[in-house]
């Protein structure tokens, strides 16, 4: 079993649905309300133990019912989490998220993630050191990524970025990572100027920009290719790019190629996206 270590967020996702985004300052009634397991590296942790890796999670929850929530939900998906560090006084990371008109807007609280930070990282360096494939996101502080792209570059680990949310990236951190994972809007905002064709060309098969339905778009060192997503009857795509991260490291850490990885992941993420909740649709290995 190849050794993934997901260093991120995690969250408790807050779910209404409603039959459209309310305005500024207006009342609607919605559909529904529903709690989840969420936060970007939690969905990319379980989306790559649900698919046989054997992944540890790197990160931080609150003393809160919340924490206790998210970390009952790594168990259950068999994600070790021995190195999660539970901050006093704090509340655990959470979401709002609203689902109207096949599409979502999210606003994350940070909470006890935002007690994931260098110092912390440091701290967890020979696990870091020990993995086959390592994931990180950035709904945490960018010194802590930092941190990793320096432990992983030294090390020889491989290193997947997910810049997700977007913000402007680092050349250190752009450098050390295998391959970075924006999708069609994060990468707009992670490099100061230029436009996609030009990115694609500078960072052949490293740059994977993630396109929703339309599947996955990078440059193979001679030219521009994309390799499709699956049909499928979309219910919830919240979590779509994680479960595409998760399934993507645990492709590459099986030494598949890059093609394939990414047809893999396209794969597991549009099977994800059939049900309701960022975590609820990923498939196990067994069901592929
Ligand atoms: P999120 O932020 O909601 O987690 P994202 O915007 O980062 O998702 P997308 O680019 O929307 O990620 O999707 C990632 C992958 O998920 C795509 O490459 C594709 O394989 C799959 N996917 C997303 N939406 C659909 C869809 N409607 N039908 C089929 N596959 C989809
Ligand atoms: O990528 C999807 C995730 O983003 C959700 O689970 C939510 O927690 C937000 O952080």
């Amino acid at each position: 079993m190849k050794k993934i270590t997901v260093l991120g967020s995690c969250a408790v996702d807050l779910v209404v649905g409603s039959p459209r985004h309310p305005s500024v300052g207006e009342t609607i009634i919605g559909d529904y309300f529903k709690m989840f397991a969420g936060g970007k590296g939690s969905n990319q942790a379980v989306a790559a133990a649900r698919l046989g890796a054997d992944v540890t999670f790197l990160g931080c929850v609150g003393q809160d019912d919340f924490g206790d929530f998210i970390l009952d939900n790594f168990k259950a998906n068999k994600v070790k989490i021995s190195h999660v560090k539970k901050i006093k006084g704090v509340s655990s990371g959470i979401a709002q998220i609203v689902l109207s008109e096949g599409d979502n807007s999210i606003i994350v609280i940070k909470g006890a993630n935002a007690h994931v930070t260098r110092e912390y990282v440091l701290e967890k360096a020979e696990v870091i050191e020990k993995s086959d494939m390592v994931l990180v996101q950035q709904e945490i502080a960018e010194e802590s990524v930092l941190a990793l792209a320096k432990i992983c570059r030294e090390s020889g680990v491989p290193f997947i970025l997910n810049p997700a949310p977007a913000r402007l990236l680092s050349k250190e951190i752009s450098e050390a990572a295998m391959l970075i994972t924006p999708n069609e809007h994060e990468v707009k905002d992670i490099f100061p100027s230029g436009d996609t064709s030009e990115w694609l060309r500078n960072y052949p098969r490293k740059l994977l920009i993630t396109e929703g339905i339309k599947g996955v778009r990078y440059h193979d060192g001679i030219q521009e290719r994309i390799i499709p997503a699956y049909q499928v009857q979309a219910v919830d795509t919240t979590g779509a790019g994680d479960t595409f991260n998760g399934a993507l490291a645990v492709a590459l850490a099986d030494g598949k190629n890059l093609e394939t990885s990414i047809d893999f992941a396209n794969k597991v993420a549009s099977i994800s996206v059939t049900e309701l909740g960022a975590q609820a649709g990923m498939p196990y290995l067994e069901s592929l």
